[in-house]
């Protein structure tokens, strides 16, 4: 755990294993899907859009020409597209080793909405992968060291540039008065670590094998950053650190051997903005357990699923 450069050179052989990754036609989630295929993982991928999906897989067998990828629609921030899209995989697939739940969206200009009403960050980075996480359930558990990672970001907390302390905004969860694009995103940022420490301690509860763990990228220049401004643009090419290093914080999440759960990964240079992986603190609100517990309840009556441990 002390190692300071680690690299996808300590990733262990991953044959045998399926890996399901959300957010794979671009950025972090396609440099996971190759690296992890060269390593021997079979991939289910699902993706909104299927022509992205082709190109995100004639990506992976350029770098990997021997890659198993199974492409498959689903748009996280819709539940019926999820809902359709676990059945698929629960009839095809006996086992799932690794979920990463990395699909995400930032700071749209305005309020829209998901299908079924909700605020779309809020929707497409924690309530889809509430929901597709607790339909796998089954899957996961019927798999031996099973993992679930969940892609959080540095500004679920206060930081530099981000000058309010981020909350789980109970009494208007989507923000129908005072939208703020920054703080939906921040919410759903701290609702993907409560979700990972409170999945933790569940399956740890209920004697279920699988670890659930998290990490974030730091600064990384992908298509996240398309809505944010010319000013970002440039920072982009000035300051963001390259996808081949963004990706190294989940793949350590995902595949250090000796984890125990609840682990939170993210570069550790510049403020956490860049450099390579090693466990970091999140926020003291992100490890209240009393915050998590309720916004799992509250997750679970908005997605209308509740999980079965
Ligand atoms: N880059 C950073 O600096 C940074 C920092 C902190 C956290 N993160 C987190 O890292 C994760 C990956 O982001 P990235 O930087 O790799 O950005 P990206 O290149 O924009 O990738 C985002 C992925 O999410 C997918 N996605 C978005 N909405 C979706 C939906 N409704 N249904 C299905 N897929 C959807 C996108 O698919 P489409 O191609 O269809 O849009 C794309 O594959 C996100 O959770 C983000 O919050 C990134």
């Amino acid at each position: 755990m002390t190692n300071e450069k680690w690299g996808t050179n300590e990733i262990p052989s991953q044959k045998g294993k399926i890996v399901l990754i959300t957010g794979a036609t671009s950025g972090i989630g396609l440099e996971a899907a190759k690296v992890l295929s060269e390593k021997g993982a079979r991939l289910i991928l699902p993706m909104r859009n299927l022509e992205k999906g082709k190109n995100a897989v004639q990506e992976i067998k350029q770098r990997f020409p021997a890659a198993e990828v199974a492409c498959l629609l689903m748009d996280i921030s819709d539940f019926d597209s999820v809902r359709e899209f676990a059945e698929k995989v629960k009839t095809e697939y006996t086992q799932l080793d690794l979920l990463l739940n990395n699909a995400g969206i930032m700071w749209p200009p305005q309020r829209f909405l998901s299908k079924q009403g909700h605020d779309m960050q809020f929707a497409t980075n924690h309530l889809g992968h509430f929901l597709l996480t607790g339909l796998l359930l089954p899957l996961i558990k019927a798999t031996p060291n099973s993992r679930v990672v969940t892609q959080s970001s540095v500004l679920h907390k206060k930081t530099q540039g981000q000058n309010f302390e981020p909350i789980i905004q109970f009494d208007d969860l989507s923000f129908s008065q005072n939208f703020d694009t920054k703080k939906a995103y921040a919410q759903s940022k701290l609702a993907n670590l409560l979700f990972t420490y409170e999945l933790d301690r569940r399956f740890k509860a209920s004697h279920t094998q699988a670890i659930a763990t998290a990490s974030h990228p730091g600064y990384t220049a992908t298509n996240l950053q398309k809505d944010a401004g010319f000013v970002m643009k440039i920072m982009n090419i000035v300051l963001a650190q390259k996808v081949n290093m963004g990706v190294l914080p989940i793949l350590r999440a995902a595949t250090a051997p000796d984890l125990k759960g609840a682990e939170f990964f993210g570069p550790t240079k510049m403020n956490e903005l860049k450099g390579y992986p090693a466990l970091v603190q999140s926020s003291e609100t992100s490890y209240d357990p009393a915050l998590a517990k309720k916004l799992w309840e509250v997750s679970e009556g908005l997605v209308s699923h509740k999980y079965e441990f």
